[in-house]
This record gives C-alpha cells, structure tokens and sequence, in this order.
C-alpha cells in the first residue's frame, strides 16, 4: 500500500537510461518453456509482471534465479502443464504460455487471464490460431483447455492485428510440423524482438515486423542468452514528463524510431527533439502549442500504451484536442483524477476532449491501471503545489525505479510506506 508523495513544479533535466521492455520479456519468458537448456535474459526489469511470470514458470516446474540483472530459467524439469486461477488472474501475458505450453507438453490448462482492467480483452483469436494449429481448445469453468498429438503448421489470417495473438502463434508453431503463414499479424517491434530471441534458439521465423510472419517448424529449440530491446514505453513516459515540466533530458538506450508517432506529436506542441545513436533529446521551455487529436492505433500508429501519459500532456496544451482510444474500450480512468488535478476533460465513449489549462494543481489521485498511474505520476510531478498518488501496484507492474528515475532527473517525488 505504498504511496507518492509529489511536490510538483520542478522541471526535468539530465539523463535516464530506459529499461528493457516488459512487453518483449514477457513473450520472452513464455518462449524459454520451449526448451529445456538454459535461458539468460539480460537487464530483465524486475517489474511485478516479470516477477508474476516467474513464478508461473516456477508452477511449470522451471527453475527461475536472478544474477545480477540477469534471469536464469532452466526448464529442465518442468512437468506441469497448468497455471492455476491464482496466478492467471494476475496478468494476461499468462496467455501466451498457452502456446509455448502446448508445444512443450502437448497439453496446456490455464486460468481465463487478467491484467489491466482497460475492457474487454479477449483471447478469441488465440484461441482460433491454436485450433488452426490442430489444437484441440475447449474451455470449461473458468479454464482453457488446450491438447495436441502434433502441432501442425497452416495459414492463418488474424481479424485484427493482435499483438498476443501474433506471438501466441508463432510460439505454437515454432516447433510444429511444416509452415506456419500468419497474415494481418501485429507489427510491434517486440514482436521482431521476439522473432529474433527464438531464431537465437535454432528457429526458422521470419517477417516479423511486417504484417505476415512465416514460421518453419523445427525439431528442437536450444537455450540462449539475451538482451530484450529497450521499452519504448518506458522512453515515451519520459519524453512525456520533460513535455510536462520543461526543462532538458536525454533519454538513454532508447529507439527513436520505435517511438516515431509520439515524437512527431511533441514537436508538433513545439518540444525540440534531437536524436543521436541511442539517446533521444528533448528540450523544453515550458510553451505546449495544442495537440489537436491523438489517435491510438496498431504500430507504427501512435501507441495506445502511451494514450494516458499524452492525456496528461494535453490537459495542459494550449487549445483543444481530442484523443480517441481505438484498441481498448474502458482505458480513460485517469480521466476523472486528472480532473480533480484541474483538468478540463469530457469523455464520450472513446474519445476524451481535452480543453487546455496553464496548469494543473495538486490533489489525492489513485492509479487505476499500469498506464493510466504513471499518467497521474507525471500529472502531479508537473502541477502546482502536494499531490498524493496511491495504488502503485498498478505502475510497479511495468516501471523499475520509476520514482527514483523520475526524482534523478530532478522532480520532487517519494516513495512512502502507509
Ligand atoms: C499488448 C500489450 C499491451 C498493449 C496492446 C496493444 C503485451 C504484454 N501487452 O496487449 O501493453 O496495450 O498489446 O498494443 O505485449 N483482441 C481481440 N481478440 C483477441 C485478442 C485481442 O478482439 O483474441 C482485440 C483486443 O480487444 C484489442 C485489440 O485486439 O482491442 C488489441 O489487443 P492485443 O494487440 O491483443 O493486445 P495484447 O496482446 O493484450
């Protein structure tokens, strides 16, 4: 039950070094249960997520250890085929070990998974990619019951680019028989992260990244040590909160391409953005022009995961500007926070219109989901005067440090115990 404790008002500068990104790891983790040699995942953020899926490796009966800031997972002994409600519930990545699981064991039975409550999130085209796997899928009570004697490959076309779904795909069908042609597939760069991570381990996937994956089927998979790209999530919160504050930051260890869409935003509000090997720079004196419409969209559109930060940031653009929120249908609950900061927001369905205040003034908000607290967090880090921000299980989930980052940079933000 730990809370922020902000005095906001301070602008940002120096350099933070991103991390690698969780919604790369996760996948990743989920793929290790494909081999029984060891897996070294370098700089793993020890996030809540990381950590829940450890421990539903740990429930497969794989061994999980940290070393340093790398995770060690050696599946040697791993024997069990289900993950059980408890664990499930916790996040919805446990999703994607329907396919690795499958795969390993010719059976898998997990829970019907959480994680963010940003709407209806549902599993209906891992599902129909596993059947067309040759997967027997049948759910009962609350459980997805998955079976196959041999995994077959086959062509598929997604109805939407899921990026789960994509990944559910691929990790099925790595070890299947024959070739697995996956069209409308997500084109996220984590998904080439993961393209590349089982290529590492004697797999045959390639166009990743484009909208039609290819997967050969092989017999076996080997272990592998790896560093996860960078979390252009993470990188994007950042250029946020130097929007937010002003000041000048660098962004260390972070693609620039990866966050196209929402740089060409802040250059549109009049931030200056200069780019240089693997550090973004983001200079700002304090003048926001309007953002005019933000829509979320599949990559390379702007990302959805950044829409709560980018509310944030046009609570306090000059003018108007509407966001329209495409993917998920619940994802405005920082909303009715930022308006007891100040803000001036009216939600219709998916869009939030956002008429532009000089400034937002402290209060007591609480962190509804992942995204939506760091939102808060960079809200009041900017506002004037005390706010409180609680209910940080929902940003431990994907930010390491994120208090101690931000406070590097020079906001007044701590942690403390209640
Ligand atoms: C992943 C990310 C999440 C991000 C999201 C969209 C991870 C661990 N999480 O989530 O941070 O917000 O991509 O970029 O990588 N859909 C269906 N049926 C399905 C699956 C999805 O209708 O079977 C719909 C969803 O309701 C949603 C859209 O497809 O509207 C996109 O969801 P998806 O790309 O699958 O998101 P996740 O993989 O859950």
């Amino acid at each position: 039950m730990d809370k922020y404790i902000i005095e906001g008002g301070a602008p940002l500068y120096g350099s933070v070094r991103v991390q690698s990104a969780k919604n790369a790891v996760l996948p990743l983790l989920a793929a290790s249960v494909l081999t029984e040699e060891r897996v070294i995942i370098r700089r793993c953020p020890r996030i809540c997520d990381v950590l829940h899926m450890t421990e539903i490796l740990g429930e497969l009966g794989c061994k999980t250890r940290f070393e340093g800031d790398a995770l060690v997972i050696d599946g040697a002994d791993a024997a069990n085929h289900e993950i059980p409600a408890a664990l499930a519930k916790e996040m919805r990545s446990s999703v994607f070990l329907l396919g690795s699981v499958v795969a390993r064991f010719g059976k898998a039975r997990i829970a019907y998974p959480g994680g963010c409550d940003i709407g209806l999130r549902p599993v209906d085209l891992h599902l129909k990619g596993l059947r067309r796997l040759n997967v027997r899928v049948e759910e009962e009570g609350g459980y997805i019951n998955c079976a196959s004697d041999r995994l077959k490959g086959a062509e598929i076309v997604l109805d939407c680019p899921s990026v789960g779904a994509t990944e559910n795909i691929m990790l099925a069908s790595v070890k299947g028989e024959g070739t697995t042609v996956l069209r409308n597939a997500a084109k996220e760069p984590e998904i080439r992260d993961l393209q590349d991570f089982l290529n590492r381990m004697g797999a045959k996937v390639r166009g990743a990244g484009t909208g039609t994956v290819r997967i050969e089927g092989v017999r076996a998979l080997h272990g592998v040590e790896y560093t996860p790209m960078p979390d252009r999530i993470e990188a994007g919160t950042f250029l946020i909160a130097a929007a937010m504050c002003g000041g000048e930051i660098a962004v260390e260890g972070a693609s620039a391409e990866n966050l196209a869409a929402l740089i060409d935003k802040l250059r549109e509000i009049s931030c200056k953005i200069a780019v240089k090997d693997d550090k973004i720079y983001i200079k700002s004196d304090g003048e926001r022009r309007s953002l005019r419409l933000i829509e979320t969209m599949p990559y390379p559109g702007f990302p959805t995961d950044l829409q709560a930060p980018a509310t944030a940031l046009a609570c306090i653009c000059e003018g108007s500007a509407v966001i329209v929120e495409n993917l998920f249908e619940t994802r405005f609950k920082h909303v009715p926070e930022l308006i007891r900061m100040g803000a001036d927001v009216v939600v219709r369905g998916r869009a939030a219109f956002v008429r532009g205040v000089p400034a937002l003034h402290g209060a007591d908000v609480a962190a509804g989901d992942l995204r939506g607290g760091a939102a808060l967090t960079l809200a009041a880090i900017s506002a004037e005067g005390r706010s409180t921000v609680t209910d940080l299980s929902h940003i431990d989930r994907g930010y390491s440090g994120f208090e101690y980052k931000l406070a590097a940079l020079g906001a007044k933000i701590r942690r403390i115990r209640v």
